[in-house]
């Protein structure tokens, strides 16, 4: 039998992380953040001193890079050329050169395939943009994750504010939106549903109602 892949993809503030976390817990798998690794990436051309805009350096750079995802109890740990840079990739200035570098080409083509390695034939719930339509375009179930702008805005500020950070809800609110922009405004891989994918708003939901549907839905299709 081929190794279950559950890809999830959506907006920012979509509930995601924290769903593609619960869920690979309950069906013991593998979990990988897409996003990680564009973060990694947008963090060693900012302390590089590159800009993102540069695509000629921002694609030597990521030729040389050495981005890991490590599964730990504490979480998964992102390593960057060796150094554990797990939390220094969500500053808003990573966010930012992170959604900038994710529309070129040469990045995308290195982590698409960095993230191919990742299932390591174990099976995996990867959560990203392009997972169901560019990485696994064969997974075994592709869930689009979405909810209103109000409520994506709303969660992304309470989890600013769990890690110290002061934001407004405005100026989160300001933030998810140019990100979606860009994200959906991308020439290549841009954000969309693949034509598969069930699509579950989770505005009133929580997280874990979230994750029983995805369990129910691989119970239907006889996948687990
Ligand atoms: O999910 P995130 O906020 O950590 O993603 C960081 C950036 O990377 C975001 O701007 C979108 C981009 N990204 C992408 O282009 N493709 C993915 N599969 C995952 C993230």
């Amino acid at each position: 039998m081929q190794p279950l892949v559950i890809a999830i993809d959506g907006p920012a503030g979509a509930g995601k992380s924290t769903v593609a976390q619960k869920l690979a817990k309950r069906l013991n798998l593998a979990y990988v953040d897409s996003g990680a690794t564009y973060r990694a990436i947008a963090l060693k051309v900012l302390e590089c001193g590159i800009s993102s805009d540069d695509a000629a350096a921002v694609g030597s750079t990521v030729e040389s890079t050495d981005i890991r995802l490590q599964a730990q109890d504490s979480g998964l740990r992102v390593m960057l050329d060796g150094r554990d840079v797990t939390s220094f990739i969500r500053s808003p200035q990573v966010t930012l050169a992170a959604a900038k570098v994710s529309r070129l080409p040469q990045v995308r083509s290195k982590l698409v395939a960095l993230q191919r390695t990742f299932d390591r034939g174990h099976g995996v719930v990867m959560e990203g943009r392009d997972i169901g339509t560019v990485v696994f375009p064969e997974a075994s179930l592709k869930i689009f994750l979405t909810a209103g702008p109000e409520e994506r805005a709303q969660r992304r500020l309470s989890d600013e504010r769990e890690k110290g950070r002061t934001a407004s809800l405005q100026e989160t609110a300001y933030e998810i939106g140019r990100r979606d922009q860009l994200d959906e405004e991308r020439a290549i891989s841009p954000l969309t549903a693949a034509p598969d994918a069930i699509i579950i708003d989770s505005t009133s939901l929580t997280a874990d109602q979230v994750v029983d549907r995805i369990i129910a839905l691989a119970n239907e299709r006889k996948l687990l």
